[in-house]
């Protein structure tokens, strides 16, 4: 019997697809395809993949020439997969001639004629017209923004705009983006805003757009005050656009998989959460070290009392303690204290280590009493990380999602709340 294999994504299935798996067929008795999954697709750079891995499996399914499908998960699965089904036939289409000639050490490569004139990202550029997107705030956060979403595609920018004119027409030079001169223009030539201010001016600026129906991805912390976050969902809801809080760390592979896992059980029940943070930029204090904590402990705190040593005005360093019913949970930043940046999730079979800076980690380990079982993690991590929550927002926008779970809305309000009772100095002990 001869044993056919083949690899690719299948996003929004097309006959050039069709005709593929057919020619695959024709070539042996049992056609086993691959289909790539979701973290492997962003591993790689595809970012803007619109079915999920299980809609493709199906739709590679439903034209009856898979005898077997897998999912392709990692780099140099190909040679474990080939090995491990027997295969005497690796095919694939003529876009990748001689990309594969590596696998003729295992079975016979052969590059099948590509059907002209569809793809995958044709499809998905025809399937609608680009999202525009218009920055406000110029500053350094912002600086990456139109690179990133360029990698994203589906993206256009359609400009920016700053209180500071000066920095607008700086910005608009280095990136080659317009300058508006007014907000009103910007918000009018744009179907969703990114805001990068300061987070003063998050409120105003999140309601204005929202109320013209825009979009918003807005810089973390989004709002300061748990009643003004719940407002502004509210609001964005009954305007039917998408409001999301950009935090990359919700976006970070590594990141993401590490919640889960220790929700799966890895490391058992979870006794406590320690995040630490030193090198921080205080528009960004706090936000970050709650993610971990919220994500893993909910919302449902018993106590948190928060302990800050503040000179001549500035918090030098808080470090917060979180009751929960069956839990405690820590996190500690500072622009003025160094620390080892760490976070240490303590279960009762073993513990989570993720060093610093783990905010934007491609690595973490799981450590157990039985050192022969602990275990490293890595998951690719490009750029600043900006893209991959660039692509949500646009994901959120195109497939009309009103929430993403890497950050819910209920995660970002229980944030603004904690942020309100540290500006209200709730529990507050002065060091
Ligand atoms: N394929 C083909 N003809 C096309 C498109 C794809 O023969 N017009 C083949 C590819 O060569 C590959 C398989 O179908 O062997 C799966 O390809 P995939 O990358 O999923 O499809 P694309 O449409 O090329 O996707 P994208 O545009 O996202 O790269």
């Amino acid at each position: 019997m001869k044993r056919v294999i083949t690899y690719g994504t299948y996003d929004l299935l097309h006959h050039g697809h069709i005709n593929l798996l057919r020619r695959a067929k024709e070539l042996g008795d049992y056609l086993i395809v691959g289909v790539t999954s979701d973290s492997y697709d962003r591993e790689r750079g595809k970012l803007n993949v619109r079915n999920n891995v299980l809609e493709r499996v199906e739709a590679v399914k439903a034209t009856g020439f898979a005898d077997e499908v897998i999912i392709e998960d990692y780099i140099g699965q190909k040679i474990d997969d080939i090995q491990k089904y027997n295969i005497d036939i690796f095919a694939i289409g003529s876009d990748w001639e001689g990309k594969f000639d590596y696998l003729n050490e295992y079975c016979q490569v052969l590059y099948l004629p590509r059907t002209e004139g569809i793809s995958s990202t044709q499809l998905r550029a025809e399937s609608m017209s680009a999202t525009t997107i218009g920055i406000i705030g110029c500053g350094r956060v912002t600086s990456r923004f139109p690179s990133e979403a360029a990698i994203v595609g589906e993206v256009t920018i359609s400009g920016c705009f700053d209180i500071n004119i000066d920095k607008a027409l700086r910005f608009a030079s280095d990136s080659g983006v317009k300058a508006f001169d007014n907000l009103e223009s910007l918000i009018d030539s744009s179907d969703a805003i990114y805001i990068a201010t300061p987070h003063l001016a998050h409120y105003p600026l999140i309601k204005q757009c929202v109320a013209a129906r825009k979009h918003v991805l807005c810089e973390t912390p989004m709002v300061l005050k748990k009643e003004q976050a719940e407002e502004l969902f509210a609001l964005a809801e009954e305007n039917g656009v998408v409001l999301m809080e950009a935090n990359k760390t919700a976006h970070c592979p590594a990141f993401n998989h590490l919640m889960v896992m220790i929700k799966s059980g890895m490391i058992g029940q979870v006794v406590d959460v320690e995040a630490s943070l030193s090198k921080l930029w205080d528009d960004e204090l706090g936000s970050y070290p709650l993610l971990p904590i919220v994500k893993l402990m909910g919302l449902r705190y018993e106590n948190l009392n928060l302990y800050s040593r503040i000179t001549n005005g500035v918090d030098m360093y808080t470090k917060g303690v979180f009751h929960y019913p069956y839990a405690t949970c820590s996190f500690k930043v500072g622009l003025g204290v160094k620390t080892e940046g760490n976070l240490v999730i303590s279960g009762t079979k073993g513990y989570a280590y993720v060093p610093a800076p783990w905010w934007k980690t491609d690595y973490f380990e799981f450590r157990y009493e039985d050192q022969n079982q602990n275990k490293k993690f890595f998951y690719k991590w490009d750029g600043s990380g900006l893209r991959y929550e660039i692509q949500e927002f646009v994901s959120c926008i195109i497939n009309k999602r009103f929430a993403t779970t890497r950050l819910s809305r209920r995660e970002s309000i229980f944030m603004a709340e904690i942020m309100e009772r540290f500006a209200e100095r709730k529990n507050f002990i002065t060091l």
